[in-house]
């Protein structure tokens, strides 16, 4: 049975029962409303102006975690909504200075041994790094994200750590195999694109 979660940091958190009832894909995802920013009420952006609005937006939040931002980011956030400190303490901090999600949802993800994980829009890669220290040894962690900024530093902060893999690719196309994938998750990013049908649509073809 698949189980969609869709929340906000602030309201609601629902399983969503849907119409593929016999997937083993479970979908952890974290919304909100960032996406007004991108082209001012009653302005929405065309696609191409979206995309390179939602890369200039996040490449100083991997190249400058600490300047300032008109979202919050960093470890206070990731404490503040939700995240255990002592599981942020097992990853590099320099990763969730970068942080800019807008939830907690690893409890709902129940993430297990062996599992692979695809993770949305990784950033700089705060959930899969927590995600890899889930699954462990035997499991997978493949993190996508479109900024070169998020994916250079989610990259050299895992060097050397088995198990987890960033590609450079939009959310609506994931590198994977279809069925290859036990969980998607994405905390903060569906909402910023233009095709939302497209990315679960994409996604629940890889569970
Ligand atoms: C709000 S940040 C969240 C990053 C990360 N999930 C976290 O919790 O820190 C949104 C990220 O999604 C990426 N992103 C947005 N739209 C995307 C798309 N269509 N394809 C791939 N990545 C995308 C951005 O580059 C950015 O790194």
């Amino acid at each position: 049975m698949l189980t969609v979660w869709v929340a906000t940091p602030d309201t609601w958190a629902f399983p969503w029962p849907s119409c593929w009832p016999h997937s083993r894909l479970r979908w952890i995802s974290v919304w909100d409303s960032r996406w007004n920013t991108c082209g001012g009420r009653g302005a929405l952006p065309r696609v191409v102006d979206l995309e390179a609005r939602v890369k200039s937006m996040y490449e100083p939040v991997a190249g400058d975690p600490f300047a300032h931002f008109h979202f919050e980011t960093g470890r206070a956030l990731a404490e503040r909504l939700g995240y255990p400190a002592a599981e942020l303490d097992r990853i590099p901090a320099e990763v969730i200075a970068s942080f800019a999600g807008v939830g907690y949802f690893l409890d709902l993800a129940g993430l297990t041994a062996g599992e692979t994980v695809l993770d949305l829009g990784s950033g700089s890669g705060t959930n899969s790094f927590l995600a890899v220290l889930a699954v462990g040894a035997g499991g997978n962690v493949i993190g996508i994200d479109m900024t070169a900024g998020q994916l250079d530093k989610a990259r050299r902060l895992s060097d050397g750590i088995p198990h987890i893999d960033f590609r450079a690719v939009r959310i609506d196309a994931p590198p994977v195999p279809e069925g290859a994938v036990d969980c998607v998750i994405s905390n903060g990013v569906i909402n910023l694109g233009p095709d939302k049908a497209a990315v679960f649509s994409a996604a629940h073809r890889r569970g």
